[in-house]
């Protein structure tokens, strides 16, 4: 059927963001968005924040549609909390690697393999998954969570083994790791890395955990991107070396004005620092998604149900 759709990508970015505010309040609806959409995604939405900041949100909201800026587990994670509302991602081809790491069939038989763990799912992970684990986290309450479980308690520690490598490090627990991944974090090259430093020898290394051992060991902070936003806020240095997806920067020259932050680079010479799934999401996508309505997130019913619970554990563990 021939749509209107098309002209979309003739409007001007001013009347974009107006159309926008103006289907907010017809659709009584909140945009959310991850700190690595583009920078006008940011501009537009209602909440910026990291993994736990927008599940937070998501679970407070009073609007009807939430319209998420990110990527599909992340609106898989609102969906879950607001059964009963319509839940809109821009491009529903927005996944993940790392949560594709995971499969759920190996998973179960991971997790079969090691009986009397508890498991604890990073929540960069399908709703599958999250159906079978007991408590979720995010790279910003990872670590407390870890540490409020009984010190004789066996852990299993999935996706992501490079973020539970340093929670194990951070709590100097011993956990079960599944060895999956985010393609994006490990792309940075140490050696790269090291060559900035010593071109900009004021400047401070500020890193996601979700990258690899040996990139990490030269940071001097490490936390999710709420903590390095608020970091590169609170630090009295002026330059960063910012080692994670680079659409955080938008934010960190917003919030700190004047400080400089150059993005970490990738091993090969590509934009491959950028996460291409949350890119997927543009605003002329979101605009459109908000006037049809679609693509919407449905789950089965029984995974809903089955997913709350360890999210909800993790919500009252890190109130
Ligand atoms: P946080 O939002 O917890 O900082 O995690 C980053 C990330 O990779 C999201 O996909
Ligand atoms: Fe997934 Fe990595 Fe992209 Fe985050 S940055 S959404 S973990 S692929």
């Amino acid at each position: 059927m021939f749509t209107t759709l098309p002209a979309v990508s003739a409007l001007p970015t001013q009347d974009l963001f107006e159309a926008i505010e103006t289907l907010k309040k017809d659709l009584n609806a909140v945009v959310l968005a991850h700190y690595y959409q583009d920078a006008d995604i940011q501009d537009v939405a209602d909440y910026i924040g990291d993994s736990l900041g927008l599940s937070r949100q998501a679970a407070a909201t009073s609007a009807d549609v939430i319209v998420f800026a990110g990527v599909h587990f992340m609106a898989e994670t609102a969906k879950i909390l607001n059964p009963h509302k319509q839940v809109l991602l821009p491009d529903l081809n927005a996944g993940c690697s790392l949560a594709d790491s995971c499969p759920p069939a190996a998973f179960a038989a991971f997790k079969a393999a090691h009986p009397g763990h508890l498991v604890i799912s990073y929540i960069n992970c399908t709703a599958a998954i999250k159906a079978m684990s007991d408590i979720i986290c995010t790279s910003s309450n990872a670590v407390s969570i870890v540490q409020q479980l009984p010190a004789e308690q066996k852990i299993i520690f999935a996706p992501d083994q490079n973020l539970g490598r340093y929670v194990m490090q951070q709590t100097g627990r011993d956990m079960v790791l599944w060895q999956g991944s985010c393609m994006v974090h490990e792309t940075f090259s140490e050696k790269k890395l090291v060559q900035l430093q010593i071109t900009h020898p004021g400047a401070e290394i500020i890193a996601h955990p979700e990258c690899e051992a040996v990139v990490l060991r030269h940071a001097d902070f490490i936390g999710s991107t709420t903590a390095l936003l608020k970091y590169a806020q609170q630090s009295t240095k002026t330059e960063f070396i910012v080692v994670t997806e680079p659409g955080i920067i938008h934010q960190m020259e917003k919030q700190a004005p004047g400080k400089v932050f150059i993005p970490a680079p990738p091993t090969a010479n590509c934009a491959c620092n950028e996460c291409p799934h949350m890119r997927l999401n543009t605003l002329e996508k979101l605009y459109l998604a908000m006037k049809t309505r679609q693509p919407e997130i449905t789950l089965d019913p029984d995974i809903q149900r089955q997913a709350l619970k360890p999210i909800q554990r993790m919500l009252e563990l890190s109130a």
